[in-house]
């Protein structure tokens, strides 16, 4: 096996072209599945009378689609693309990269043929099966040795502060995902849980957070690091604030799973503790988001013309909207109201739907063209409208499940004079349905805007050739 390409003078772009493309194609499949399930909201018949199209079993194919699929193919491709640029060297184990490559896809295509046939840990955002659970460790480590390997032979002595990111959020969800999945098998394709009790709930939540903070923020944290600087063309705005960030942020996510355990059998103490370390983190967030934002300064106005800096500034946005609304939610008292109910699910998206998906395509469409040897996208103007596609989209998937949520959580603890309770379960269910058809439309304009996506990465990827890329000199401070 070739252990290094250190020698080459081109970087090993191929990879990181199979993983962009694949993230486009992933992200289609997986809100679509998203749209079928939220049309199953509103009409239930459209679950076919069959268990493989069932909501139950939809579900964890569409979180496992967008997630894993499209966000995990996303954050491969920028990783690889971003540590050899800033580490002036090409990929350490070029064929093992490929292998990464290849092993994802197969945990994919692994994933939407069990989860629809009923094969499910139970575990949200852990549900795969225990030989596919090894076989995403494999890829995890190899991954970890073509990253970690690359940052090893880099020709620069600096290591860049996305790197940091990447780096935490590759070790984190190695940990979390071994610790989390720590089963015994009973059969081929069935197996217990290592941990039992309010423990499994407690070491379930703490994987469950943080692969919120690692996999969908301090990987994506890592792009938003050199893809906004380099659209701008502006150096980050602090790079001290950036250390800060970086130590704050991947310190006090640790903490926080709790907070989805409010109410429960887990001890009251962790409970709050997970609230006081939620709170907390409202800081580190919001730090980095200033930070993003702030490269703009001076160049501001590039938003009015520069569509693909649009998409990461309003990601940006959207990850302070979310990280303002966690922490709100995490206080037990207003949880007590949001648990359980559409407001989670709006807040989910508000920071999947904003934040990661928004973020993933401002990279995708800054790297698309460049790793294709073309001047820029096939179309500006179907990005353009991808952009408002998906900005109003979110806006009426998040809103309508705010009113929705907050309305069902009142509904429920609405009391009469009596003490009996002034609505059935039902009535609340009933008094959603047209905010759950609102949902759909928003799906759809976000999906539209991604199939357009699609069309021109296809458009910009055939019209082009694979390019090769040149590793700059050492510089002379390396
Ligand atoms: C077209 C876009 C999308 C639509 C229409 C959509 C729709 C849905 C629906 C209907 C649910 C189930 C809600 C419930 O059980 O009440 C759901 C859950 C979820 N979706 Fe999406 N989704 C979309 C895109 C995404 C993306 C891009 C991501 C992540 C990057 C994502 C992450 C999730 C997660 C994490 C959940 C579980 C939420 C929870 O347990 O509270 N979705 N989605
Ligand atoms: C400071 C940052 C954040 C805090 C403190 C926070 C806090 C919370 C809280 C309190 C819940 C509700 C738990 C419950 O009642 O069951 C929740 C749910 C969730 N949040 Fe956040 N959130 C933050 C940022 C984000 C971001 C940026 C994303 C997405 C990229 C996200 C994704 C989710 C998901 C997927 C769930 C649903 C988990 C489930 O029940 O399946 N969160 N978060």
């Amino acid at each position: 096996m070739q252990v290094s390409n250190s020698q080459s003078n081109t970087y090993s772009d191929g990879v990181i072209r199979q993983f962009s493309i694949m993230a486009v194609v992933w992200g289609v499949v997986g809100m679509l599945v998203g749209v079928i399930i939220a049309s199953q909201l509103v009409w239930p018949e459209l679950n076919l009378g069959l268990q493989w199209t069932s909501f139950g079993r939809l579900r964890p194919l569409h979180t496992n689609a967008v997630i894993f699929a499209f966000g995990g193919c996303t954050l491969f491709a920028t990783s690889y693309y971003i540590v050899q640029r800033t580490c002036h060297t090409a990929l350490f184990m070029p064929k093992l990269a490929t292998f990464t490559f290849w092993g994802w896809q197969a945990v994919i295509v692994a994933a939407a043929i069990s989860l629809p046939l009923g094969y499910t840990q139970g575990k949200e955002y852990a549900e795969l099966e225990w030989p596919i659970d090894l076989l995403i460790a494999v890829v995890w480590v190899s991954y970890a040795i073509v990253f970690f390997g690359t940052i090893g032979i880099r020709r620069v002595k600096h290591i860049y502060v996305a790197n940091w990111f990447l780096g935490a959020f590759i070790i984190a969800v190695a940990l979390l995902h071994i610790v989390n999945s720590a089963a015994m098998p009973a059969s081929f394709m069935h197996s217990y849980s290592a941990y039992a009790g309010v423990q499994d709930a407690m070491v379930q939540w703490w994987y469950g957070h943080n692969a919120v903070g690692f996999f969908l923020t301090a990987g994506f944290l890592g792009m938003m690091y050199y893809f906004v600087p380099k659209q701008a063309d502006r150096p980050v705005y602090s790079y001290s604030l950036s250390i800060v960030h970086f130590w704050a942020l991947i310190f006090t996510y640790m903490w926080a799973g709790p907070h989805h355990l409010h109410y429960t059998a887990l001890p009251d103490w962790t409970q709050s503790l997970g609230m006081a370390f939620s709170l907390i983190l409202l800081a580190p967030s919001w730090g980095g988001m200033i930070n993003g934002m702030m490269t703009l300064s001076g160049a501001w106005h590039k938003l009015r013309t520069d569509p693909i800096l649009r998409f990461l500034i309003v990601s940006l946005s959207f990850y302070g909207m979310s990280t303002f609304e966690g922490p709100m939610m995490a206080i037990k008292t207003v949880n007590s109201l949001s648990h359980y109910t559409d407001w989670t699910v709006g807040h989910v998206h508000s920071g999947a739907l904003g934040w990661v998906g928004l973020v993933s395509m401002g990279s995708l469409y800054y790297m698309v063209p460049r790793l294709f040897g073309q001047k820029q996208m096939h179309s500006i103007k179907a990005i353009e409208l991808h952009f408002w596609m998906a900005t109003v989209g979110i806006v009426l998937y998040i809103a309508a499940l705010w009113i929705s949520g907050v309305m069902e959580g009142l509904m429920w603890r609405a009391i009469n004079a009596d003490g009996t309770l002034t609505y059935t379960f039902v009535e609340s269910v009933k008094a959603k349905q047209p905010y759950y058809i609102i949902r759909v439309l928003g799906g759809l304009l976000y999906l539209g805007g991604m199939i357009i996506m699609l069309w021109n990465v296809i458009k910009t990827a055939t019209s082009g050739k694979a390019a090769t890329a040149t590793i700059p000199p050492v510089a002379a401070h390396a």
